[in-house]
């Protein structure tokens, strides 16, 4: 249950985007129809009745976090990543090396590899010990990367934890989708300290001029995306804040 507090704060970060931004969406979903039907008839062909199939039923259950099998609707992941790609200028650029960290099903990853990039996902280990609705998802996640090819290695983002190093260092583009790993299953939000630590290790693993674009899942109990002194930090590191998302170019 969502807080009231945090419900304005949504709505607030949903007028931040604005009608411009929406805008801006549209028409970017509209670039990119042709690739989605080509990308969704791949994926298709890929063998995605057969994890359709045996994720059915469990994708629909009685759990929260599995409802109404969203997971295997497969359409709206792939309109909203493709328009991500294209927004990150990654349909008509140069090739490049990106990490996508919580790469879940991979859906961006595959986008990425697509549009002629080298794509690396991370993304936590499933554990025995997880709820059920969580072991079923990370099964998904495993079905999914394996069917479509994908290259996703295993690691679990932590306060002042470095990442492992990873095939395909230095890295030129970093994302994170939808993650919540600054708030969730702590006792509190990452605050500068942890954030400055998390953007130097990544800095420390790509290139002079890379790009870090992160789409961040606000914090559910205050609705807040991250803490003010947070956002402070991000603005002095030159990033652009427009509703979820945080872009911070190059340095
Ligand atoms: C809401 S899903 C988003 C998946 C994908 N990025 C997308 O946009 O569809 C959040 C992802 O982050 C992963 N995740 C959660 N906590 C994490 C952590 N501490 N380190 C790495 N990945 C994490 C989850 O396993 C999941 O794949």
């Amino acid at each position: 249950m969502i807080a009231k507090n945090s419900r304005s704060a949504h709505r607030q970060l949903g007028r931040e985007v604005g009608i411009k931004g929406r805008a801006e969406h549209l028409v970017r979903v509209l670039r990119v129809l042709p690739h989605y039907f080509r990308l969704k008839s791949r994926i298709e062909a890929a063998g995605l009745d057969r994890i359709r199939e045996k994720y059915r039923p469990l994708l629909t259950g009685e759990s929260p976090a599995l409802a109404k099998g969203k997971y295997l609707r497969l359409g709206g992941y792939l309109r909203r990543d493709l328009s991500r790609a294209v927004e990150l200028g990654l349909h008509d650029g140069e090739p490049l090396k990106v990490l996508d960290l919580g790469s879940g099903a991979g859906y961006f990853l595959f986008v990425c590899e697509y549009f002629g990039h080298s794509a690396l996902g991370i993304d936590v280990p499933a554990r025995d010990d997880e709820p059920r609705d969580r072991q079923i998802m990370h099964r998904f996640y495993a079905d999914m990367i394996d069917l479509l090819k994908l290259r996703r290695t295993f690691g679990t983002i932590r306060p002042f934890e470095a990442l492992p190093s990873l095939e395909g260092e230095p890295f030129d583009l970093v994302t994170a989708h939808q993650v919540s790993f600054h708030w969730d299953n702590l006792p509190s939000p990452w605050g500068v300290s942890e954030w400055r630590f998390f953007l130097d290790d990544l800095r420390s693993k790509s290139t002079s001029n890379w790009r870090l674009a992160m789409t961040l899942n606000p914090d559910m109990e205050t609705g807040l995306l991250v803490e003010p002194e947070v956002r402070r930090l991000f603005e002095e590191e030159g990033a652009r804040i427009r509703g979820w998302s945080v872009t911070l170019e190059g340095h």
